[in-house]
């Protein structure tokens, strides 16, 4: 393999006090000798480039020569080397920080910046840097997901050809071992990517294509043909005669059926502790649009709504990777799938619903339709025997004014799985924080009629409000919840995010689910005398 078959090769530079310098193994990579080599400071700062995170510089090494060659190894690079077409500079920071989790969204990040540099052609090669302290396999999964989300584009309703991107991208290492972890690394970071621009084209899609039906009819085909995944769906009559109250009550004012998928990934070959199989479910909102119902959004605060399904994408997308990499615990998902909208046979303020589980909620606001709906799926997970249960929401505003756009909020039950739903998410460069769910709250969200209202007190607490209620549904089956109403969506392209839906939640929820430690803990803590 020559370098000059790449259209760009991406070169990983670190920052320095004396200006940006290039890993040791670029010097090798290109003239098979050892050490490293500076770069020419006064250039680099000519180019505002600082071997930052992110930052990229591209030239054309046939016309340009600013590496100086490492003052130890002579003239390293000279003009006689036939050029690559475009040297593309990947800043990847201070070379001491690529290591542990910190180290790997660093190479996510570097990676997409690599791509979008890259332009488009056959393929592009990456050189790693020999600086890693980090497993190879790990660090082929996060170049794979870093370039492929980082070139994700969502071209469906475009009437102009899409430009044609990049046919490959080759990782290089410095033997044949580790181009061989490197690769199964890149190709189970790929099929998470694939899953991860999934979740993203559902978001993206506009909402009157996007319908309930047409959320199911998509994964119906899609697992068909998979083993381990069944796939059931119930229309409005089922979900009726199910009393899935709360589901029922928001589609009400809707012109388009609701509709609950039930998924389950059954392993082929699946863990035995203590003679079973342990059994998460994992439970996604689903609202396909979210126009408030008849507490109308503003015109502002609906031109995002088509993303308040992203609960349901992630959880459904992340079950399509967990089937592909042959996870070994036994998944259920859950999604209602409704619009929020208003009409004459929508639900008023101040009507009462009665969920799956029997309480009753009192709607004083119809905007706060999303509780309503997980209220019916937890108490469906909850009688299907979990031993754990997760969902993803994009529940509140009051989450992104806490948290921001960038980080979910995480509340529940169970202090062993939030640590443990905290410790994947670092892992995959999904952000979460911890918020409390102090029963001295519960009183915020008291009915005068019902056992609850769908509302916490005005301007106080309205991510916790909310998770207390849907608390109320899970019994004492370990829980967490993560409001995802700021990070569902990227209102700009940034690092490997684009401008639109993210998918995010899925990597984190593959991440924990392939986990071995965490298919351990949770028999664990369903029985937690043994
Ligand atoms: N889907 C929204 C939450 C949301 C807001 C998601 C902004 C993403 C960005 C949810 O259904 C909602 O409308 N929540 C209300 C609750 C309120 C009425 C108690 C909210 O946050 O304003
Ligand atoms: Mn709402
Ligand atoms: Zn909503």
């Amino acid at each position: 393999m020559r370098l000059e078959e790449f259209v760009a090769v991406g070169v990983p530079v670190f920052t320095g006090a004396d200006g940006p310098h290039l890993g040791s193994s670029m010097a090798s990579a290109i003239t098979g000798m050892a050490g490293t080599a500076a770069l020419d400071a006064a250039w680099c700062k000519r180019q505002d480039f600082t071997g930052k995170v992110g930052q990229t510089l591209v030239f054309h090494a046939a016309g340009a020569t600013p590496i100086r060659s490492s003052p130890s190894e002579g003239d390293a690079l000279s003009s006689e080397t036939d050029p690559p077409t475009a040297m593309v500079l990947v800043g990847l920071g201070g070379e001491a920080k690529l290591v542990g989790d910190a180290g790997l969204e660093t190479l996510r990040r570097g990676a997409a910046a690599f791509i979008r540099a890259a332009g488009s052609g056959d393929a592009a090669a990456f050189v790693l840097p020999r600086e890693l302290i980090l497993p190879l396999h790990r660090v082929g999964a996060a170049v794979a997901e870093g370039a492929l989300l980082g070139s994700y584009r969502y071209d469906a309703f475009r009437t102009a050809e899409p430009p044609a991107g990049l046919g490959r991208l080759v990782i290089i290492t410095d033997s044949p071992a580790e181009e061989l972890a490197a690769a199964e690394g890149s190709a189970r970071g790929g099929r998470i990517a694939e899953a991860v621009s999934l979740a993203r084209d559902l978001v993206n899609e506009p909402p009157s294509s996007l319908t309930p039906q047409k959320f199911a009819d998509l994964f119906v085909q899609r697992f068909d043909d998979v083993p381990e995944l069944s796939i059931e769906v119930w229309d409005e009559d089922r979900i009726a005669s199910e009393k899935l109250g709360g589901l029922l009550g928001v589609a009400r004012g809707s012109t388009q059926p609701p509709r609950l998928v039930k998924a389950e990934y059954l392993p082929a070959d699946p863990i035995d502790i203590d003679g079973r199989t342990p059994h998460l479910v994992l439970v996604g909102k689903g609202i396909t649009f979210d126009s408030g119902g008849l507490s109308l959004k503003t015109p502002g605060g609906m031109e995002t709504m088509k993303t308040d399904m992203g609960g349901a994408a992630a959880v459904m997308c992340a079950l399509d990777a967990i089937a592909a990499l042959t996870a070994r615990i036994r998944v259920t998902v859950m999604t209602p799938l409704t619009e929020n909208m208003p009409s004459g046979s929508a639900i008023k303020p101040s009507d009462v619903l009665t969920a799956r589980n029997g309480k009753t909620i009192e709607v004083l606001n119809t905007d706060a339709e999303g509780r309503l709906v997980l209220a019916d799926a937890l108490s469906l997970a909850v009688e299907s025997g979990a031993d754990a249960i997760i969902d993803l929401a994009t529940l509140t505003g009051a989450a992104v004014v806490a948290l921001g756009k960038e980080i979910a909020g995480l509340l529940g039950n169970d202090q062993g799985l939030l640590d443990q739903v905290k410790a994947a998410s670092e892992r995959s460069g999904e952000p979460v924080w911890p918020l409390p769910l102090p029963d001295d709250y519960r009183n915020h969200i008291d009915s005068e009629v019902a056992d609850m209202r769908n509302v916490g007190r005005p301007g106080q607490a309205g991510s916790i409000s909310a998770a207390l209620l849907l608390r109320e549904f899970v019994g004492d089956v370990p829980w967490a919840h993560l409001d995802i109403a700021g990070p569902a969506r990227s209102d700009e392209n940034l690092r490997y995010l684009t401008k639109g839906g993210t998918g995010f939640g899925v990597r984190m929820l593959v991440e924990l689910v392939t986990s071995e430690e965490f298919a351990a803990s949770l028999v664990q803590r369903s029985r937690p005398d043994q």
